[in-house]
């Protein structure tokens, strides 16, 4: 069958969707961006794919999260990636920021996972292969290594952004100390780490607490938050239990022993704050992210539509009284002082 035309719409950026600089640089990212680890690989419906990105492309979410891995199975989520931009993107290719990445693992053998130089290249190489890009805008490190040099890493990084097949370079959960000397090493050689990409949402702060964000800000780079709906736990998908075609009911990275009964008395009283804020408990834990203004774009996962737009309203949340952000941390602390 003949594949109808894509064109995108006229008013994608003139329809609410912020945008926010990432640090010091010219880097402006939609307040949300889309994340593709679950629900774009080759076990779900391409369609369904299809119509999630264009939404997203339409409402002015023009940053795509990738990394080699993403699927299930390991590369497809590129290339449905690559599918859908084939067919619907190419034109728009210079409006669109996409980000891969490459430091778990991918392929058998000791090249295949970490943070070697030949790992590092060898994969963005198959990554432009499966995406059919000449180059992504974004290349990041997904993880520390601790055994391999961190020069190797960080000099890989730079010799990719000089051979033009990433623009910026990346880090992702890289503890505060090695953060630290990749952010200066980095700058150094002209190709400053401009977004540091980690785990922010309602109940996990860790990046917070252990002074990654103010390390991150203080460079000049830009954070984005991945996980801000806690893979969904933050939103009323469990709120009754498991639900048919959720991730945890396809044991995708969530297990039902997560649902304990504290979680459930988190989750029913955070959802009560969210209904009397006028919003969903989605749109509210995504509200409360992007309430951080070192944040520069929160990643989204999607299986729906409705997902998304849900995500586009939690950009425009009404705003927190300081009442409402102490009962977030009462509801989720509620033996640890306030923070
Ligand atoms: N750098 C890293 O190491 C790293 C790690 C993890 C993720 N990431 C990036 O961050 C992205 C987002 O991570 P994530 O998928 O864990 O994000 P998330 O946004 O916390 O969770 C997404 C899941 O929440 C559920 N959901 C979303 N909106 C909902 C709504 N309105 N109502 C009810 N449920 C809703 C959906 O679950 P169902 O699928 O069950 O419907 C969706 O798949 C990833 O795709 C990836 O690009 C990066």
């Amino acid at each position: 069958m003949i594949e109808a035309l894509y064109r995108a719409a006229d008013n994608r950026y003139d329809c609410g969707m912020k945008y926010r600089r990432s640090g010091r640089s010219g880097i402006l990212l939609p307040e949300i961006s889309l994340g593709m680890w679950h629900n774009f690989g080759e076990v779900d419906p391409l369609s369904r794919s299809k119509e999630i990105m264009r939404y997203a492309f339409d409402h002015g979410i023009c940053s795509f999260d990738l990394a080699n891995n993403y699927g299930p199975g390991y590369g497809t989520a590129e290339e449905t990636f690559g599918y859908v931009f084939n067919k619907s993107f190419r034109p728009y290719r210079d409006e669109m920021f996409i980000a891969t990445k490459a430091g778990y693992d991918m392929y058998p053998g000791p090249y295949g996972n970490w943070g070697s130089r030949k790992y590092l290249i060898a994969s963005l190489d198959q990554s432009l292969k499966r995406t059919g890009l000449d180059y992504v805008d974004i290349f990041y490190s997904h993880r520390y290594d601790a055994d391999t040099p961190l020069e190797e890493t960080l000099q890989a990084l730079v010799d990719i952004v000089r051979s033009g097949k990433a623009l910026y370079a990346g880090i992702s959960r890289w503890p505060l100390e090695a953060t630290r000397f990749a952010m200066k090493y980095l700058r150094e050689r002209d190709t400053p780490c401009l977004l540091y990409q980690g785990r922010l949402n309602m109940i996990d702060r860790e990046v917070a607490e252990s002074g990654i964000l103010d390390e991150v800000e203080g460079s000049g780079s830009g954070f984005v938050s991945f996980s801000p709906l806690a893979q969904g736990l933050l939103t009323d998908r469990y709120i009754n239990g498991v639900t048919e075609g959720s991730r945890m009911s396809l044991g995708r990275s969530l297990k039902p022993s997560q649902l304990t009964d504290e979680y459930f008395r988190q989750v029913k009283a955070l959802n009560d704050l969210a209904l009397s804020r006028g919003q969903n408990l989605a749109e509210m834990a995504l509200g409360w992210v992007l309430n951080d203004k070192r944040v520069t774009s929160v990643i989204v996962g999607c299986s729906s539509v409705s997902q998304l737009s849900d995500a586009i309203r939690g950009a425009d949340s009404p705003e927190f009284t300081a009442e409402e952000l102490k009962m977030i941390d009462s509801i989720i602390f509620p033996v640890r002082k306030t923070l």
